[in-house]
Formats: C-alpha cells, sequence, structure tokens
C-alpha cells in the first residue's frame, strides 16, 4: 500500500471535519416554513446591538412573572450580569400551572421505558401538577426543604426526575442534578460541593435490556459526602415500580425512605408556587474544567427561563401541538433547557426515553417516533453516528415524518449530516445545528430554521442577541472568510448565561473573562467578552465551524470530561507513578480519552495496573470516562523544567506529526513511546484535527 492510500484508508469519519470543504447550501422546506414560529426576518434588526438589551424583553414576555421587572440588565457588578432585575416567578409554575386552563388534558411527557413490552406512559398536564405538587410537599414537610437549599438528585431517565425537579423550582429549592451515569463517588463530591444533605434516588432502571442497581451508588455518595464534610440526613429513592424494591443495597433506617410511601401522607396536598426573585439560583449543573474538580454552574431563574423558553419557540420551533422528543439525558444541560424547562414552558410534549437509542436494535428510535408520532427530534451526532453504522436503513422501514431536527454537542461531519438529512430526516426536515455550552443556558449559534439556509458542518451565525467574533491568543478580531482558527468568544452578556461558579467568584471571572477583558475596572460591558474555550472558523457568510476544545477538555460523545478529572483517578492506583490523559480520534464518539501511565520501581505487572486504572476511572467518574486504551510507557516525555508533555502523546495517539522535541529533557523516551503505541514499523502521520494540533501545547 502507498503512503497515500494507508493514509486514506486510516482517515475515519470522525477526522473528515479537517479537510472537508466548504459545503453548499440546504434551504428549509416550505412546509416548515408555512408552519414556523419564526418567519420575521426583521428578527435580526430587533435583536440588533442597538436594541441591546431591551430586545431580551421579547422572551421575558412569553414567560408570566407574579411582579415584572425594571432593569433588563445590570452591568453595575461586571461580569455578574444581572437580568430582568425586579422581577418575581416561578419556574416550575411557567411549565404547569399556567397551562392548566388550556391544556390540561394533553400529554406534557410522554414516558417509554426502554423494555419494548412495557407501554409507554402519558403524563398530562394535569396529572404533572398534581404529582408535582405532592412532591414538593414531600420536600418541604417531610424532609424540610426551604428556598435557597440544595438537593443533589441523581437519577435516570425516569419521569420522577423532571417531577423532582420542578418540585425543587416551586419551592425555589436549588437543584443540582448529577447524570445518572455517573458513579457513587462522582455524585458525593458533587453534594458535598453543594452543600446538599438531601439526596434523592431512583433504585434502578432499564439499561441496554439489564434493570441496573443505582440505589448502590447511594451508599458510596453517602460515605464520599461525609468525607468531604457534608452529612447527608436523607436519602429519598424512588421505586421504578413503585411498592418493589429492585436493588441489592440495603435501605438505611432512619436515612432511607421510599418516596411512594411518603408520598402517602401528602396525597393532594398543593403547595403555593413561591414567588422567586428573577436572580435566584434555580439549579447547578457540575460540568468539567481545566482542574480536576467539577464547577458547579450556578443558572438563575428568570434569564435563564427565559432564554431557553425564547430559543425553543424561535430556534427549536416547538408548537404546543408538536410532539418533541430529545433523546438527551436530563442529567445533560441539554436536557435541563431542552427536555424540561424550555418545552415545558411552551406547554409542549415531550418524549423521555429510558434507554440506550439502539436497545434491542438501531430501529428501535424509529419505532418510537412512528408510534408517537414525534414531529421535533434532537439528538447528538455521537447518536447519530451510532445509528448510521448499526442501522444505516432502519429510517426508511418506519412511518414517521419530522418538520424539524437538532444536533448538539460535536461538530457533525458534513457526511453524517447528509445521512440525517437524507435518511433520518427523509429530506422533509429542517436541520439546526445548534453550538452552545453548560454554561450558556441554551443556544448561542444556530440556523434559524425558517430564515436561513442550513450548511452541513457549521452551526450557523450566533443567535438573536448573540454576537459572537473570533478572536487570535492576542485578542485581535479575526476576519470572516480568513480561514484561519482562532478563540469563539460572545461579545456581550445574555440572559442564560451562568451568573456564577457555586461558591467560587474569583473561578469563574478566571475562567470566561480573563482571557480577553479589556479593563477589568470598567462596567461596561463591552470590556467583558466571554471567552467559550472552543476554537472556531468564521466564513465570509457569517457562518462559525465550530472546531472543538482548546482547553483540558475531551468532548467524549457529547460529553465533557476533565484530562485532570481522569488523571486524578489514574493516581488513586498505588502503583502508578505518573499520568497522562489525551484525547484520541473515535469513529462514533467522536473523542476519547486516552491513558499513559509509568508504574513505580519496583512495579512489574504493567498488565494488571492497566486493569485496575481502567477500573479506578470508573470507579470514580463513571464509564463513561473508560479509556480507549491505557499505555504502560517506561517514562513520560518531559521538558527540563520536568512538565509533561500531553501534545507529544497526542501526536503519537493519533499518529499526527510529532513536532520538535529538541528541547525535551528525554528525547530518546518519544520514540520509545510511540513503539509502543503504534509498532515497530514506522506509520504514516496525518495532519490531524484542529483541536489536537492544539492539544496541550499551553502545558
Ligand atoms: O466544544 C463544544 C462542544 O461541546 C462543548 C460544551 O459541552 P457541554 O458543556 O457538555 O454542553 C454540551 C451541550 C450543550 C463546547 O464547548 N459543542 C457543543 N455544541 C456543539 C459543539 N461542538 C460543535 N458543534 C456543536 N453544535
Amino acid at each position: 500500500m502507498s503512503n497515500s492510500a494507508a493514509t486514506l484508508a486510516e482517515t475515519s469519519e470522525a477526522e473528515i471535519a479537517v479537510h472537508w470543504k466548504e459545503e453548499g447550501y440546504y434551504y428549509p422546506p416550505a412546509q416548515f416554513i408555512g408552519q414556523a414560529n419564526l418567519t420575521d426576518p426583521s428578527i435580526m434588526e430587533r435583536f440588533s446591538e442597538k436594541n441591546f438589551p431591551e430586545c431580551f424583553r421579547e422572551y421575558a414576555d412569553m414567560l408570566t412573572w407574579f411582579k415584572y421587572w425594571h432593569t433588563t440588565l445590570d452591568t453595575s457588578d461586571p461580569p455578574f450580569w444581572k437580568w430582568f432585575v425586579g422581577g418575581q416567578l416561578n419556574a416550575c409554575y411557567n411549565c404547569v400551572d399556567r397551562h392548566l386552563a388550556k391544556y390540561k388534558n394533553k400529554a406534557a411527557l410522554i414516558f417509554v421505558p426502554e423494555p419494548e413490552d412495557e407501554p409507554a406512559a402519558a403524563i398530562t398536564y394535569q396529572e404533572l401538577y398534581r404529582r408535582v405538587n405532592e412532591t414538593a410537599a414531600v420536600l418541604r414537610d417531610f424532609a424540610g426543604l426551604k428556598a435557597g437549599d440544595r438537593v443533589t438528585i441523581h437519577m435516570p431517565m425516569i419521569p420522577e426526575l423532571p417531577v423532582t425537579m420542578l418540585a425543587c423550582a416551586r419551592l425555589g429549592i436549588i437543584h443540582s442534578v448529577v447524570f445518572g451515569g455517573f458513579s457513587g463517588e462522582a455524585c458525593g463530591l458533587r453534594a458535598a460541593d453543594s452543600g446538599s444533605r438531601v439526596l434523592i434516588y431512583a433504585d434502578s432502571y432499564w439499561r441496554n435490556g439489564k434493570l441496573a442497581d443505582h440505589k448502590a451508588a447511594a451508599e458510596i455518595a453517602v460515605d464520599v459526602a461525609q468525607k468531604e464534610g457534608q452529612p447527608i440526613d436523607k436519602v429519598l429513592v424512588w421505586r421504578r415500580y413503585p411498592g418493589k424494591y429492585s436493588s441489592a443495597a440495603p435501605m438505611k433506617p432512619g436515612r432511607d425512605y421510599f418516596m411512594d410511601d411518603v408520598l402517602k401522607d401528602c396525597s393532594r396536598t398543593r403547595v403555593e408556587p413561591a414567588s422567586m426573585d428573577a436572580e435566584a439560583p434555580l439549579f447547578l449543573m457540575y460540568t468539567s474544567g481545566t482542574t480536576g474538580k467539577p464547577k458547579g454552574c450556578q443558572h438563575r431563574t428568570g434569564g435563564y427561563l427565559a432564554y431557553v423558553t425564547g430559543t425553543s419557540k424561535y430556534i427549536q420551533d416547538i408548537h404546543p401541538e408538536d410532539v418533541y422528543w430529545c433523546m438527551a439525558d436530563i442529567g445533560w444541560i441539554t436536557g435541563h433547557s431542552y427536555i424540561v424547562y424550555g418545552p415545558l414552558a411552551l406547554a409542549a410534549t415531550s418524549v423521555l426515553y429510558e434507554g440506550v437509542p439502539n436497545y434491542p436494535d438501531a430501529g428501535r428510535p424509529w419505532r418510537i417516533a412512528e408510534r408517537l408520532d414525534v414531529n421535533i427530534f434532537h439528538t447528538s451526532p455521537t447518536a447519530i453516528r451510532m445509528l448510521r453504522k448499526a442501522g444505516p436503513d432502519e429510517p426508511k422501514k418506519y412511518d414517521y415524518h419530522f418538520k424539524h431536527m437538532t444536533t448538539v454537542g460535536e461538530p457533525i461531519e458534513p457526511e453524517v449530516w447528509k445521512w440525517y438529512y437524507e435518511v433520518v430526516g427523509k429530506g422533509e426536515a429542517v436541520i439546526v445545528d445548534t453550538w452552545w455550552q453548560t454554561e450558556n443556558g441554551g443556544f448561542l449559534c444556530s440556523t434559524k430554521p425558517a430564515l436561513d439556509p442550513m450548511k452541513p458542518g457549521s452551526a450557523g451565525p450566533g443567535l438573536p442577541g448573540i454576537y459572537p467574533v473570533i478572536y487570535d491568543e492576542e485578542g485581535r478580531e479575526i476576519p470572516a472568510g480568513s480561514h484561519k482558527a482562532g478563540n469563539i468568544c460572545i461579545r456581550n452578556p445574555w440572559p442564560g448565561i451562568i451568573q456564577t461558579i457555586w461558591g467560587d467568584r474569583e473561578r469563574f471571572v478566571r475562567q470566561y473573562y480573563q482571557k480577553y477583558c479589556r479593563n477589568p475596572q470598567s462596567k461596561d460591558w463591552h470590556d467583558w467578552p466571554y471567552f467559550a474555550a472552543d476554537g472556531a472558523v468564521l466564513a465570509s457568510d457569517g457562518y462559525f465551524r465550530i472546531l472543538g476544545r482548546v482547553d483540558d477538555v475531551i468532548n467524549v460523545a457529547g460529553h465533557r470530561l476533565g484530562t485532570k478529572e481522569i488523571e486524578s483517578a489514574c493516581l488513586t492506583v498505588p502503583e502508578v507513578a505518573e499520568a497522562a490523559v489525551v484525547p484520541v480520534v473515535d469513529d462514533v464518539k467522536g473523542r476519547m480519552p486516552e491513558v499513559y501511565i509509568s508504574l513505580k520501581p519496583g512495579v512489574s505487572d504493567g498488565h494488571r495496573v492497566a486493569e485496575k486504572v481502567t477500573a479506578a476511572i470508573e470507579t470514580m467518574i463513571g464509564k463513561i470516562a473508560r479509556p480507549k486504551h491505557v499505555h504502560v510507557v517506561p517514562d513520560m516525555p518531559k521538558t527540563r523544567s520536568g512538565k509533561l508533555m500531553r501534545r507529544v502523546l497526542a501526536a503519537i495517539s493519533n499518529r499526527m506529526e510529532i513536532g520538535d522535541i529538541t528541547t525535551l529533557a528525554n528525547p530518546d523516551v518519544v520514540e520509545q513511546v510511540r513503539r509502543l503505541v503504534q509498532g515497530e514499523a514506522r506509520v504514516p502521520t496525518r495532519e490531524g484535527p484542529e483541536d489536537l494540533r492544539r492539544f496541550g501545547q499551553e502545558a
């Protein structure tokens, strides 16, 4: 095989992004435009800089306020922006109560269990109202919780999860949902950081054909929180099958309670929705950053809810008549904003699927779509790649029709986009590629579905009221059409942005604003661009193509994992001397973590240590962080000052050009490691994706 043929054969789907050419436009179908919420092109004028920040009144007016606000944006304490100051509202009231007059008999949620023989359950707005009220009564009267308290919810995709979140919101309790796939340790650390004294669990859930024991994680979470100095008084446990406990973990008397038991005392109780300040925190969502410690992104009530409602209406095109299915997990920000708060604020019917997309086969999502007549579908490139690989012809077999489809969380390769468009969408659906982050509350870049043409692989322009810009390292603007990548930033504040990092104002400023702040004394928002930590390219038509993270975060299947978090987990294995984690390209998941470890003197059984490392990562973080490989190396490439060169390891893992290593303290190690990973023969190198070329450069 010639060199170029070898390179070609190795070029996987996930890296086409680097080599792709400018794609042509696809236009929204006339039928879609005919019914869309947003068809008036004057939106961009209405939300232009000269109308900022008052333009966001349009979103806030989609909500019901107990008290209208007096100041749209308060910039007196930069960059801690305040939105809709003086206003009072309740998020649960906006998502449930206010729909009762018109929609009480309409499905708010449709729960689809993973086992196909278990019927889907529709929960009407009236039923949701009843369940949320009774749950709120338990939280208030049984658990003694009040507005401002934090509660950690570690639950899978069952309807009791949104019910519990809404019950918290009803009382002004700040919920912190931890993704169900995270480990008990991960949950315990987050519970301690947030100062939660109550944990809410499910006993079990279906995943991949098995009823997984989830309550077992609670035991670990309680211990870990305790060790961190946070005692847990109560663990409230929802049973997947009320009355039947499906976990091997014992229930600890005086601490653990079944929700279906304690709810009996609260049957028919009504709880008044608390009138919350627009700036009162609504929830925390922990996400990975550049240090080992996840950060609690603190979202406010008024601005957040206004932003997700506005974007659900205009970008997701949600009408109350729609059946909307976002296949994300509620344990991530996408689920909070675009399964629960946004769709329910608009009185939509939101579908909740318990299991994995390809269980029992790759036709499952399309059977669900056909059965429920889903017309808006929302998922990630990883799910699309997986379904395409497992069943490229499956969608054709089912009689469903989407008007609108979303992709989110990672760059989507044009080839994958086209399959989504032609095969999944049957050429009938408009697609939005939405770029945003946990910190942002809602979408930042996307096409407006009835107004802008789509371009495969590009997210599109900034949303109404969002003014993105690309800066180089020195803060100079990189102009549109220059084909140069830089750091995408948002020049202005917007209502969905987090208030702060829970308990760490300084980290908030340092992480998002320090890099490009023009004047730390300034009270003018123009001096405080938001640094997103993503690389991007701006085409001459104003469309942004997102390239991926520029920091130590790996985007695995659309989920954020910090390399430092994974390295800390590796170092809990006593035989490990040093650990380095780098991203490696994966055909389905986009990127995966790859681990390099060196062993302490005298340790010889590398294979066994590698297995222990994988187990430690799963225990400390969760299966989602499982590495693609663990390489046991004789030593790590290091600079003379002893810095570990992750860039070199990333180049080896991804068969990229290694670059200059003459300044290393131990350049010989590089070739040893390369042989270990790639084999004896010299493997042709390739240019590699932009995010990997930048990876670890500042280390
Ligand atoms: O790198 C970007 C990528 O996902 C990161 C944010 O991850 P998280 O906070 O977990 O939120 C995911 C869902 C909102 C970003 O920094 N990302 C998100 N959306 C896109 C994307 N990359 C490319 N295209 C997107 N549409």
